[in-house]
């Protein structure tokens, strides 16, 4: 009887820490495109056309600052935003308006990685300043705390700022950034984390996209689920360095992954290609699936493969990927995806029937691209 009590408080605090990111998140991140250019007249206008542009609507909806918004410490230890952010409370109360909300980066370490101001030694203040300014996600960096701990220590040090979040009784999702190291898939949850990289810094290129998205996710989809990803890295979509065949690829690919959708381009002006694979609402739909399995390969031939997502309500989500230089005739078989019969086939970029089809089934895809499919799990008759 005695324990009672507690055990009901201990499940409402892990229930309330469940309710975050159930989805991967979706919204925007300011690294890939502005860097250290990043201020807070960028970000409003980000958040303003967010609004305005769709992408609200498609369900992007994080406004993230990375690195170089940090000034210095006050004299009570209190960190302070730099001459580029000169009212967070604002900027945050401003984001919030518009129904987003708003993302901020620090690091473990004593120093962020562009050698701003870290959390070292304040990471209880820190996350209640944050909170108090209306923070709703955090990355965290490990950049120089590679000077101050072993990489032994990542699960705890990650844990220590995971619980000051949680002290702080606002909901803030949390974003582990430490490359993909010390196997982090498998403690990154335990440590609070919502989502963790799984890998080095992604870049506007073909390489990039295809080594983090197609062989460095492989296997670790056993560890991601409603309230923990694996985090691939931020989107380049509309960064300019890659075709719209390649950033199709590599859109389809992070929804295939379960991965957070961070854009990671200029918002303000985008092309209406790189708008259209941004928001398309299948593609989204398969990311966000609420069941939250992370896709995987189920065969690979040459520098083509085949990746599956099931869906929550018993669909398959196929990715037929095309790695090669050249285009290439693709057959996906049933039997590699666990079907028998007749299933309907919708292509999710092209948002047409295919009709039902036995067996497998087969698309030329484009070099470095993808077809996408959705393949019903209801086996037809006829
Ligand atoms: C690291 C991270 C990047 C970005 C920069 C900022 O390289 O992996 O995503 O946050 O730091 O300095």
């Amino acid at each position: 009887m005695t324990l009672r009590p507690f055990t009901g408080l201990l499940f409402a605090s892990v229930g309330m820490a469940q309710q975050l990111a159930l989805t991967p998140p979706m919204g925007w991140n300011s690294w890939n495109k502005f860097a250290e250019k990043v201020d807070a007249k960028v970000v409003k206008e980000i958040a303003d056309a967010m609004v305005s542009n769709g992408m609200k609507n498609a369900g992007y909806v994080y406004v993230n600052i990375d690195d170089t918004w940090q000034g210095k410490r006050d004299a009570e230890g209190v960190l302070q935003p730099n001459e580029k952010f000169p009212d967070m409370k604002g900027l945050a109360d401003y984001i919030h308006s518009k129904g987003l909300k708003i993302g901020i980066y620090s690091s473990p370490g004593p120093k962020t990685c562009a050698g701003f101001e870290g959390s070292y030694q304040h990471e209880e203040q820190d996350a209640k300043t944050w909170a108090a300014w209306g923070i709703d996600y955090l990355k965290y960096d490990w950049c120089s705390a590679k000077d101050v701990y072993k990489d032994d220590d990542m699960p705890a040090v990650y844990k220590k700022m995971g619980d000051a979040l949680k002290a702080t009784g606002r909901p803030i999702v949390f974003s582990i950034c430490q490359y993909g190291r010390h196997k982090v898939s498998e403690w990154g949850a335990a440590s609070g984390g919502n989502l963790w990289r799984t890998t080095g810094d992604i870049e506007d290129s073909w390489k990039s996209v295809a080594t983090i998205g197609f062989d460095k996710q492989v296997g670790l989809e056993q560890y991601a689920g409603p309230g923990h990803w694996n985090d691939p890295d931020m989107l380049e979509v509309g960064n300019g360095r890659m075709d719209a065949v390649e950033y199709k690829t590599h859109m389809s690919l992070w929804a295939m992954l379960a991965a957070p959708l961070l854009a990671g381009n200029d918002l303000r002006n985008m092309q209406d290609e790189d708008k259209e694979i941004l928001t398309n609402r299948l593609v989204i739909a398969v990311d966000q699936d609420k069941l939250g399995k992370q896709g995987y390969r189920v065969s690979k031939d040459g520098r083509t493969e085949i990746w599956m997502k099931p869906l929550e309500n018993g669909d398959l989500a196929v990715g037929l990927f095309n790695r090669d230089d050249r285009d290439q005739l693709m057959i996906a078989k049933w039997s590699d995806l666990g079907l028998t019969g007749k299933h309907q086939v919708r292509d999710v970029w092209h948002d047409a029937d295919r009709g039902k089809i036995k067996d497998l089934f087969e698309a030329e895809v484009s070099s470095h691209g993808v077809v996408m499919i959705l393949i019903s799990k209801k086996e037809e008759r006829k």
